[in-house]
Order: C-alpha cells, then structure tokens, then sequence
C-alpha cells in the first residue's frame, strides 16, 4: 500500500499516531527534503529504503513507488504539513490511477493552523470573521485573476498566505488596496514549531520592513486579519444567557 502521509510542520510530535505508525512499518519513504525534517526518519526500520524527492522528477517518485507497491511493499510519501495543501499530490495520485495501483491520504497539521496556534490566537472570531481564506500571491505558479489579493481582501475575512513571503512588496500593496487602509495587522511565521522559529508581528505599514530586518525571505505563513488583534465579541456556545442542546440557559 502506498500512503501519502502529511507530517505536519516541523515538529515531530505534530505528525498524527496513524502517519507515525506507517513510518515505522514503511519498507520504503519518500519525504520532501525541502521542508519535512530528517527527524521522522529516526523511527523508520534499519531495511527501510529512504529518498529525498527534492532531486526526484514527478515521474522517478511515481516509478519508485510503483515498483515497491508492486512487490506488496509499505511506501510512505511524506508530505510537509497537510499533503491536500499545495503538496502537489494530485498529479501523483491521478499517475497511480492510470497504473491501477491503490493508495490512501493521511492528513496532517497544516502550518497555517500551527502558525495561528504560534501566535495565539483564533482565525474565526464573532463580529470579526467566520471566513478563512488560504491563498498565495503570483510567483511561478500562476493565479486565477479572480482570486487576486486585493479582491480576496475586499472580504476582510481571516488570510493565510502560504509560498508568498518573498513578495512581500507585491503583497502589502496588494492587500492595503484590498483592505482600504493600513493599519490591517499582520502576522509572518518562520518555519513554525522548528527550533529556529522567528514570529513578526506588524500592520500592513510596517510589516515588509520588519520581515526584511528579520531576513526571511522563505518557508513563512503570512496571517492576515482583525483576528490578530482588536476587539470581538463572546461566542455564543459559552454565553450563560443562550440555551443549546447541551446546556440550559441560566436565569
Ligand atoms: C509547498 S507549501 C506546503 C504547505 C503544506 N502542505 C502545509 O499544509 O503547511 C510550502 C509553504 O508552506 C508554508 N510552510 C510550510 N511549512 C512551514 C513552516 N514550518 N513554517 C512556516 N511556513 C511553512 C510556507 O509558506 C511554505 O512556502
């Protein structure tokens, strides 16, 4: 069986029991050198076969998990964060559909949810936003037009951009157009849950410069939005005056 494992964004402990059990029984792991870390290999069996697919065609990685699926072996691809986001899975999975081979998707913790978890704060606010957008800027990898940043911002909901920290240019501008104004505030996290974690907290005026004195310029999430900072108001769930299936108003 061949499992795409997501193995979440850093840390070893933030991979799911289910992604590190198929590590530990894998008779061969492909992991995606630029981001996961070498650390999950550690709990892989002596025999097990490892590739880097940072050197890997889409093509090779597809054929080294055809051969070993083939011959009945365990094959984990390993994923950073959450594979179903920009992990360029699909292209993988729709090769194996055509070859007839069966696989499955293990889901992890995505670094756009460990970068808000970083920060402390919470992307679905009362009075502020219910909305989470997950987007990035235009770089290689084109975007539609319809899903530009300044219209995305008209929305005001909570942003999480990944892959879009080297345009950071590009993005302020972008988004303070979308917005209407600057003072929007703005989280940047570098390689949340690894030990070289760096948090910049700014507002769409300052934060370019910030990130640019802190020298990132790969591997950051940029959080977006009211949520970060401002007021809200009390959710409903815990409101002592509001009744649900689990609990009786109080007087
Ligand atoms: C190819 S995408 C993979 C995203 C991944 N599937 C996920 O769910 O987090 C790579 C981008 O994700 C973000 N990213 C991944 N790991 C990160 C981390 N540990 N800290 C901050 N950003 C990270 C960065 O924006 C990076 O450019």
């Amino acid at each position: 069986m061949i499992s795409f494992v997501g193995a979440g964004p850093g840390n070893t402990d933030l991979i799911t029991v289910k992604g590190r059990k198929l590590l530990q029984e894998a008779d061969m792991v492909i992991y995606t050198g630029s981001l996961v870390s070498k650390d999950h290999l550690k709990c892989c069996k002596d025999s097990c076969e490892i590739y880097n697919s940072a050197s890997m065609t889409l093509e090779e990685i597809v054929d080294k998990m055809e051969k070993a699926a083939r011959k009945e072996l365990k094959v984990v691809r390993l994923h950073t964060g959450d594979p179903t986001i920009y992990g360029a899975i699909r292209e993988q999975m729709d090769l194996l559909d055509e070859k007839g081979i069966d696989y499955e998707v293990i889901p992890g913790v995505s670094s756009f949810t460990a970068a808000c978890s970083a920060i402390k704060r919470e992307f679905t606010l009362p009075n502020v936003s219910q909305t989470i957008i997950l987007t990035r800027i235009e770089g290689k990898t084109k975007v539609p037009e319809e899903e530009s940043l300044e219209l995305l911002a008209k929305h005001k909901a909570s942003m999480a951009l990944f892959l879009s920290v080297r345009y950071m240019d590009r993005l302020v501008e972008k988004l303070k157009k979308g917005y209407g104004r600057e003072d929007v505030p703005v989280a940047v996290v570098y390689k949340v849950t690894w030990e070289d974690e760096k948090i910049i907290i700014g507002t769409l005026k300052d934060i370019k410069e910030k990130v640019e004195r802190a020298g990132i310029t790969k591997t950051a999430l940029i959080l977006v939005g009211d949520f970060i900072k401002g007021e809200y108001e009390r959710s409903k769930l815990y409101d002592p005056s509001f009744s649900h299936e689990y609990r009786e108003a109080s007087k």
